[in-house]
Order: structure tokens, then sequence, then C-alpha cells
């Protein structure tokens, strides 16, 4: 397709480092590719019978936008076991298909043009791509290895701008590992009450967790169950 054809907001986007790496390794003998997150094992064999028996019992139709309600409820229970966190699936819980949609969605929900979105990085590939097909501006926040990939939360504050509408944040992060404490999160929270800013907090990878860590689910924090969003 020739390229004067695409939309200037996807041409700004960088391809993928990551899939990149991965088709190459596809095509290479005795190469382990790590680049994909994703176990080293197959779905265990109850997820695919249930899958299949779904299907054979005619599960084929469509369901609410925002998901089969059944699966809401556990979802909202589940999340209330682990960190006791309060949603109503009736209205704040949606299935999507995977952690990429529900970026997308909420960044197209929730970001008029111009908006800026302060990410802490390195950060997961897509997030400032996701940022950038709202039509709004990511902007970076560096994290650095002398520190752990701490979160620098003074450079968060004093990129804060009129403009400013989120902090998206990625914690257990991909790819540094980086683990955010309970205090820095709490500095976050401070920051987007002051400004009065979302926080859409990515935390698909709240159960690897190692060591003396642990996870800290953003709107478990007081006050923050309303104003943030969370994978
Ligand atoms: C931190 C993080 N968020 C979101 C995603 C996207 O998840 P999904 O593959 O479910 O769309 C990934 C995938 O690797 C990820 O690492």
């Amino acid at each position: 397709m020739p390229k004067s054809l695409i939309s200037t907001r996807v041409s700004k986007l960088k391809p993928s480092g990551i899939r990149k790496f991965f088709d190459i390794a596809a095509t290479m003998d005795n190469v382990i590719s790590l680049g994909i997150g994703e176990p080293d094992f197959d779905s265990p064999p109850s997820v695919i019978e249930a899958g299949i028996r779904a299907l054979r019992e005619g599960q084929t139709h469509y369901t609410s936008n925002a998901g089969i309600t059944e699966l809401r409820v556990k979802l909202a229970a589940h999340i209330n076991l682990l960190y006791g966190v309060q949603y109503d699936p009736a209205t704040e819980a949606v299935i999507t298909v995977g952690g990429s949609e529900a970026l997308y969605l909420a960044a197209t929900a929730l970001l008029n043009p111009g908006d800026e979105v302060i990410i802490p990085t390195p950060c997961f590939v897509s997030y400032q791509a996701q940022v950038m097909l709202a039509d709004a501006v990511p902007v970076e926040i560096p994290c650095h290895m002398e520190d752990n990939f701490d979160v620098d939360t003074r450079a968060i504050e004093a990129a804060v701008t009129p403009r400013t509408k989120a902090i998206l944040i990625g914690f257990p992060n991909n790819p540094t590992g980086a683990v955010a404490t309970r205090e820095r999160l709490l500095e976050i929270a401070r920051i987007a009450e002051k400004y009065d800013l979302l926080v859409l907090s990515d935390e698909i990878y709240d159960r690897l967790v190692y060591g003396g860590h642990q996870h800290v689910c953003f709107p478990s924090l007081p006050g923050q169950a309303g104003g943030s969003v969370t994978l």
C-alpha cells in the first residue's frame, strides 16, 4: 500500500522492536526467543477444554459490549479478594481481548487531542503508541538503572502542564522488572490529586513479584479507586 494512504496518526508510530526480534528469532534454529511476555508452557488442558466446550455449547454469539456479566462479577470478586478494591461489575468492569485492547479503549475513551500523558520509561512498547492513537501526546519521564528504575516523582510533578490529563504507569514493569513501592505510588497519587489527573495503572504482571517485594494495587490506595483505571 502506498505510504501516502496511511493516516498521519499511524505513520508517526515506531515499529515495535520486540516484534522485530521475535520475527528474526522465529527464522532461526536453536534460538530461544525471550522477547514476548508469555509463559514457556502451553495453555493448561482445563482451559483449552473449557474454550472448546463453550463453543460446542453454542456460546458463539454477541455478548454485552462490556463482556459476559458472570465473568465481570467473577473479575470484580477476584480483584476484591486480592486487593480489597471494590468495583461494581455492572458499571465499572469491562472485559477486553487482552491488555492492548484495554489500553487502547482507555486512551481513546479518556484522551482528547493534545492532552498530555506522563509515562515513566522504559515502559511496555505500546504505551506511547496508544496515547498517540488518541491524538494525545506522550511525555516520557526516564527512570535509570542506577536507581533500580525507581520512578522520579519530582520529575513527574515538574512535567505537569495545563494540558496534562493522566499518568500512565506499569508496575511490575515490562521491560525493567521494577516494582513500585507503596510510598512511591502514594506520591504519584498525591500528584494526581493535586493536579486533578487520572492514573492509568497497567498491573498485568501483578503476581510476577519475587523476593521480598510486594505488589501494591494502585486503586487500593486511599481514595484512588474512583480516579484510576486498572488493567
Ligand atoms: C506491561 C504490558 N501491558 C500490556 C501488554 C499487552 O497485553 P496483551 O498481549 O494481553 O494485549 C503487555 C504484553 O506484553 C505488557 O507487557
